[in-house]
């Protein structure tokens, strides 16, 4: 089996930068499987399937029509044909994603196609359970973490820098509500 590496941590730690950074100097695969919860998220929405409803979104994770396609600018993100690249990262599907995320069914239907990222030569995996559910043998795991108060100063700056407005406030309590649903969900916590 190819070699895996996982970054798991809560959100804004900095885990996608150094999980693209370490699979492009080894040539390995990349997994950001965030997307993949955000794009169950942003399907759901679109779809205005109720997002206590976990068997309809259990069916939107397994029948996600995705395609994640190399760019300069890092990995484009296509849903049913729509460059979904930008608008699977806005804070509002960031929350959902984590909402979704706490549904077991939801998480049974996601683990196949993350497993199927472990292709040769290696794959650099990021999320919260890559070591722990989806690659518990994984040669490599690390966490990787910071406080709060960063993580939301790194998203303030993020957004200024992208021309969007920002609230340091805002943006801290939705950082630990996060947190808080990613760590004490039963279903796979961050760990
Ligand atoms: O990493 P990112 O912020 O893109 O993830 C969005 C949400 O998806 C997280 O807050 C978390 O609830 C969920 N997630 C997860 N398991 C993963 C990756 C992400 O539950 N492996």
């Amino acid at each position: 089996m190819a070699v895996v590496i996982t970054i798991d941590g809560p959100s804004g730690a900095g885990k996608g930068t150094i999980c693209q950074l370490v699979a492009r100097k080894l040539g390995y695969h990349l997994l950001d499987s965030g997307a993949l919860y955000r794009l169950t998220a942003l399907a759901a929405q679109n779809q205005s399937v109720d997002f206590s409803d976990e068997v309809a979104l259990a069916a939107v994770a397994a029948s996600l029509d995705v395609v994640f396609k190399p760019a300069e600018s890092g990995v484009k993100v296509v849903l049913a044909g729509e460059d979904v690249s930008r608008a699977i990262r806005q804070e509002v599907v960031g929350m959902n994603a984590s909402k979704v995320a706490v549904c077991q069914k939801v998480r049974d239907a996601l683990l196949q196609r993350q497993r199927d990222f472990q292709q040769s030569p290696g794959l650099v995996a990021d999320g919260r359970d890559m070591g722990t559910t989806v690659f518990p043998d994984a040669e490599v795991k690390v966490f990787l973490t910071a406080s709060a108060e960063e993580r939301a100063q790194r998203r303030v700056l993020q957004l200024e820098q992208s021309g969007q407005a920002a609230d340091y406030d805002q943006i801290l309590l939705d950082i630990e509500a996060r947190d808080k649903q990613d760590t004490e969900r039963t279903s796979s916590p961050l760990k």
